[in-house]
């Protein structure tokens, strides 16, 4: 491979997976993913995480290439989740005298998934350093942007910010790797995606994170997943910001589950009268056949929210209450929403979608629908209300 200069000694080593259909196992790829790593080649020589294991052999390649023969010093772990972590008794392997510079949150993990002892680990706190010669590290502890032990490396000498999971985006980096050499509008989607899925649930520790880093200047971020930002890293610190303050763009997102159409009718004909109040925003989602991870991304996206289900053994749909398991999990807050369902026989999916609705904090805008059977026009006058009210 090509090297891929970041600024001066610090190289991107990531690499493209398009293989791994499900992310954890759970969250699709359609447009499949990067593990960042990043070589910082020193007076002292520094890897920054490493990648899920699987692409070995490319990888310690071009850290080999970079090196030159030289040793590394440092390998730094900012999050022990294995698409970060995995190769790291490689690298222990090609690099038998590497100090792992790590927070005592990952102690016990490093140890239980890797057999790496306190002798082989080089502690930080949170505002400690590490001197590479030209580079000098600072660590900030960022704990829940994702995990316990996560932190952040920051590079004080040209202002890199090695952030992580932070700001990072599902997708692979297909020749563009820095944000100039990308159309942004199809990561956009995806770093969202990521970010609602994966980080979203941590919002709050988010907010606590931009906190500690209000007065660092930022030139460049690098991301462990997603492209590396060194035109406009102020746009994904807004995006960031956006989402984790629960901020959100006109429009309605209407998820409806249903069995033999008459639930899907009804979204329909709410759609239409939503469309009549002029709302160009609108997305209508089966959730028995769209991947819950979309319609959680295109929820935090929007300010509506309309869930829908049909009776289902006395209760609501199973793939609707998937849908509300993750959203409860998940916890997009300041949503306007509105809740309808049919049945044949003595209801359920509106009895079981009001007391999950009670719990998330979102307002209701209008008494829900519920119709027996095919619904009939003149049964869903409640409708209107909730077009009215819902943006
Ligand atoms: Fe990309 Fe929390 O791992």
């Amino acid at each position: 491979m090509k090297k891929i200069l970041v600024s001066n000694k610090v190289y991107y080593v990531g690499v493209n997976d398009r293989k791994k259909s499900l992310f954890e196992n759970n969250w699709p790829l359609p447009n499949g993913v990067s593990y960042n790593s990043y070589v910082i080649a020193d007076e002292k020589c520094a890897l920054i995480d490493t990648l899920e294991f699987g692409s070995k052999d490319d990888y310690l390649e071009e850290i080999g290439e970079i090196l030159q023969g030289r040793q590394l010093d440092y390998l730094i772990v900012n999050h022990m989740e294995p698409d970060h972590s995995s190769m790291i008794g490689w690298i222990q392997k090609m690099y038998p005298n590497v100090k792992i510079v790590a927070n005592s949150k990952a102690f016990k993990m490093l140890q239980s998934y890797y057999g790496i002892g306190q002798d082989h680990i080089h502690e930080v706190k949170d505002g400690d350093t590490l001197d590479l010669g030209y580079h000098k590290l600072n660590f900030v502890m960022t704990p829940w942007v994702h995990w316990p032990e996560t932190m952040i490396t920051y590079d004080t000498t040209d202002s890199i910010l090695f952030s992580c999971d932070a700001f990072g985006s599902f997708g692979t980096l297909d020749g563009g790797i820095f944000d100039d050499e990308i159309n942004f509008g199809f990561y956009e989607d995806e770093m969202r995606r990521y970010y609602s899925n994966i980080v979203g649930k941590y919002s709050h520790m988010v907010q606590k994170a931009f906190a500690k880093l209000e007065s660092f200047k930022i030139n460049f971020i690098c991301p462990s997943h997603g492209p590396v930002w060194r035109k406009d890293p102020q746009k994904a610190i807004s995006l960031y910001d956006k989402w984790s303050k629960h901020e959100s763009d006109e429009g309605v997102v209407i998820a409806f589950a249903s069995m033999y159409g008459n639930t899907e009718k009804m979204a329909d004909y709410l759609a239409r009268l939503i469309s009549e109040q002029g709302v160009k925003n609108i997305r209508i989602y089966d959730v028995s056949k769209t991947h819950v991870s979309f319609i959680l991304n295109d929820i935090w996206k929007y300010k509506s929210v309309v869930l829908g289900s049909s009776a289902y053994n006395a209760g609501m749909h199973p793939m609707m209450q998937h849908l509300c398991n993750e959203l409860e999990v998940l916890n997009p807050k300041d949503k306007n929403y509105a809740l309808f369902g049919s049945f044949s026989w003595s209801g359920g999916g509106v009895k079981t979608l009001v007391p999950f609705s009670e719990k998330m904090s979102w307002k209701m805008v209008a008494p829900p629908v519920e119709i027996m059977g095919s619904p009939k026009i003149e049964e869903m006058s409640g409708f209107e209300e909730i077009a009215k009210n819902i943006i």
